[in-house]
């Protein structure tokens, strides 16, 4: 099926990469020339495990083109919108311009057959408004919320663990819906569960989503706060309560909790909707969880000034891990530079090191020095922060680490090392949540 990609970052970039292995003649259409380029060449602009050779695997096949021409997707039946949805600055709520106008700009090449898919993550409301605004055109607007995990993007989306699909009431949504069916006739091979439902609940199923990761993550979070007052192991304590299957052990890892473009903002974008619809009560809760994420920040700042002794002037502090999970260079509200900022305001030298950020952070945050190796960033620091879980650091040894340290101080900001090796090897290791 032909069909348009409109906005090409994390999520558009790999969906249109996706649907082109799957068989489909894509357009990816960005107004970034430079990121348009990008791609073009099979470089995407971000780190995605296994996207470079699907772009190119695509390309040579003559199924996948990216250009900035809006004019390009006129022979498209589906248009998937996948453009950003950021924090709108000095409020909560999310900002739907991009979205606005990924819609009005594909009002002239809209006819009857046309689909308009919606997949960015929008407050409830946004996909029965667009609605209306293509209602003119006779086309039909289907909400498909994306549930993609940053580096496992491609993946998640080949392979995606359930499909929502909002669409309106009768035949024209029901026809909307088997559009979309062949599009994802793969995925559907696969038994993946599919959800057909009206457009509320689907844009509600992405935000509940991930405010209840969220919750999920602050929770043990908050455990690990009584687990530091009591003495007790939040490892421990989520390995016990996660063999109960009705709780799990995923997303139960304690440390210095989430951050990203997703989680932070879509919690703050659905406190600020739900305000606006009157029922601020049913979630105020998420102002709590958001509160116990940027106090694990504080706390790791914390403990590591503990560890100097109480003063950060002066002293080496090397932070290993940028990003604001493993496997991706993305470092929007990254808590390892968070955390980094604040021990530079407080006196502290700070070298950052990660295996795929360092760019994207040197942009954001030109104040702290970067350096690309691990050994080089290590050497002569008085502290050293694990604050991303890369498998380089979770691999480090202690005794080759302290080869070419100054202090042998740890601070394992998500409790991915082994305490006892640690020590063992003669450091002081603390973590959060943990004796
Ligand atoms: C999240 C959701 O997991 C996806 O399902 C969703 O599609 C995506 O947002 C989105 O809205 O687009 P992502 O932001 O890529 O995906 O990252 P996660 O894997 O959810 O991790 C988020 C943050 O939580 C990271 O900073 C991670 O370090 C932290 N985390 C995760 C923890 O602190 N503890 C855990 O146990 C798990």
């Amino acid at each position: 099926m032909k069909v348009s990609v409109i906005g090409c970052g994390y999520l558009g970039a790999v969906h249109a990469a996706a649907l082109a292995s799957l068989g489909h003649e894509v357009i990816g259409m960005d107004l970034d020339e430079a990121k348009v380029d990008a791609l073009a060449s099979g470089n995407p602009p971000f780190y995605e495990p296994g996207l470079s050779e699907l772009l190119l695997k695509g390309q040579d096949r003559g199924s996948l083109e990216f250009t900035t021409e809006v004019t390009r997707v006129a022979s498209s039946i589906l248009h998937f919108v996948c453009v950003g949805t950021p924090q709108k600055p000095g409020e909560l709520a999310a900002d739907v311009t991009y979205v606005n106008e990924a819609v009005e700009s594909l009002l002239p090449y809209l006819t009857s057959t046309s689909v308009v898919v919606g997949k960015s993550t929008v407050p409830v409301g946004t996909a029965e408004r667009l609605a209306g605004v293509i209602s003119g055109t006779g086309a039909s607007m289907v909400w498909n919320p994306e549930f993609l995990r940053e580096g496992h993007a491609v993946e998640d989306t080949v392979h995606p663990n359930r499909l929502v699909y909002g669409v309106a009431e009768g035949e024209a949504g029901q026809e909307a819906a088997t559009r979309l069916d062949e599009v994802y006739a793969s995925m559907l091979a696969e038994d993946t569960p599919r959800i057909i439902t009206d457009y509320a609940t689907a844009e509600l199923v992405k935000t509940a989503a991930n405010s209840f990761l969220a919750t999920k993550i602050s929770f043990i979070n908050a455990m690990a706060e009584l687990c530091e007052a009591s003495g007790a192991d939040v490892t421990q304590l989520a390995d016990a309560i996660g063999l109960d299957d009705r709780i799990g052990r995923k997303f139960l890892n304690a440390g210095l909790g989430f951050g990203g473009g997703c989680l932070p903002k879509d919690i703050r974008a659905f406190m600020a909707r739900a305000g606006e619809l009157g029922a601020d009560q049913a979630v105020t809760f998420l102002k709590e969880i958001d509160s116990i994420n940027m106090r694990r920040r504080v706390r790791m700042v914390d403990i590591a000034r503990d560890a100097l002794n109480g003063s950060f002037i002066g002293k080496k502090i090397t932070v290993l891990g940028a990003a604001f999970k493993p496997n991706s260079d993305d470092v929007r509200d990254s808590p390892a530079l968070a955390v980094a900022r604040l021990i530079a305001t407080q006196g502290g030298v700070v070298t950052v090191t990660d295996p795929q950020a360092i760019g994207n952070a040197s942009t954001a945050f030109p104040e702290l020095n970067y350096v690309t190796d691990t050994t080089e960033a290590l050497t002569g620091a008085d502290a050293v922060l694990l604050l991303t879980e890369w498998h380089e650091y979770r691999d480090l040894d202690p005794h080759v680490t302290a080869e070419s340290v100054n202090g042998k101080v740890l601070v394992d900001g998500r409790n991915v090392l082994t305490p006892q090796l640690w020590r063992a090897a003669g450091w002081t290791y603390r973590a959060l949540g943990r004796p």
